[in-house]
């Protein structure tokens, strides 16, 4: 395994440099075919923005956007048979345009403790360099998160390649198309494998297919994806757990959370929550930040813990 991750990291880096080097997107429709990145919303997003800044509505929107919610999610598997893994789930931090508080997303974290696990789906900073505030920010984050097992992270469209070496001299591991397999023991409540693919919207590789089909189909295996559009094939690969974000839950929402713009060429359907794919379970986090405007309407900021429960614990609804 450890052979397979360094050989993934080393063609991981070569292609994802290249995509972003030359301004280049691949997505795994056009079978990594390479084409020019180009966000065909953004004109429009800019004109609704500044049109809503000259309502109330825009601080109104500003002040849910701040506001992050803990949200409890029980996962039931008959993997588990007692006891429980905790998975603190964080998402789409933004960290370079939000307006959240990171003391308020610190308390947040203390009150979700204890986890075993942290799983980042990505979009934490845009672009490389990033600035010293930033550079801060995420080192009290890395220090105020305290899994038994370790803290993972994915990259997602906004993340720079560059951010690797930065994020695991401090502690946060990067998977890039890689595998980590935890054994049962005192700290550990189950035998599970972790899988990390790198952002499929904008820096496809085939090796993250690869890699969904590698390890061990009898033990529970998790993957983490930025977004939710490799839901047919992780769980054709035999995935029972597929973490994401990406959709902010639409960010601006209708009532009853219904996502006007969810910016996902596949999968639309597994955009927010909670949800299944025959054999698997998923859920996509609305994320903790914002992204081209720091509103959110009818969604909420959220810091997710998955529970993997046994069966019958589980036969309450989850909240
Ligand atoms: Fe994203």
């Amino acid at each position: 395994m450890k052979q397979l991750n360094e050989l993934y990291r080393k063609r991981w880096r070569q292609n994802r440099f290249d995509l972003e080097e030359r301004g280049l997107r691949s997505f795994p429709l056009k079978e990594g075919r390479k084409i020019p990145r180009r966000d065909p919303l953004g004109v429009l997003f800019r004109l609704f923005k500044w049109l809503l800044k000259w309502t109330p509505l825009y601080r109104m929107g500003e002040k849910r956007a701040a506001k992050i919610h803990l949200h409890e999610n029980l996962i039931a598997t008959p993997v588990v048979s007692e006891g429980s893994l905790r998975i603190l789930h964080l998402s789409d931090l933004h960290l370079d345009e939000s307006n959240f508080e990171l003391d308020d997303l610190l308390w947040t974290i203390k009150e979700a403790a204890p986890y075993h696990l942290v799983a980042l789906t990505g979009d934490l900073v845009t672009g490389w360099p990033i600035s010293m505030a930033d550079q801060g920010k995420i080192e009290s984050l890395i220090k105020a998160l305290e899994p038994s097992l370790g803290q993972y992270m994915v990259l997602g469209n906004h993340d720079s390649g560059h951010l690797v070496d930065f994020l695991e001299v401090r502690g946060l591991k990067v998977l890039t198309n890689q595998i980590h397999r935890f054994e049962k023991g005192p700290q550990c409540p189950l035998t599970f494998e972790l899988i990390g693919t790198d952002d499929p919207h904008y820096f496809f590789q085939k090796d993250a297919l690869k890699v969904l089909q590698e390890g061990q189909k009898e033990v529970f295996r998790i993957a983490m994806v930025h977004t939710p559009e490799l839901f047919q094939q992780a769980e054709e690969a035999g995935i029972d757990l597929y973490l994401c974000g990406h959709t902010h839950g639409g960010q601006i929402a209708l009532p009853g959370g219904i996502p006007i713009v969810r910016r996902v060429y596949r999968g639309k359907k597994y955009a927010v929550g909670k949800w299944r794919y025959r054999n698997m379970t998923g859920f996509t986090s609305s994320g903790v930040g914002t992204s081209s405007m720091p509103v959110r309407f009818n969604t909420q900021s959220q810091v997710v813990i998955h529970q993997l429960v046994p069966m019958k614990e589980a036969s309450s609804p989850s909240s």
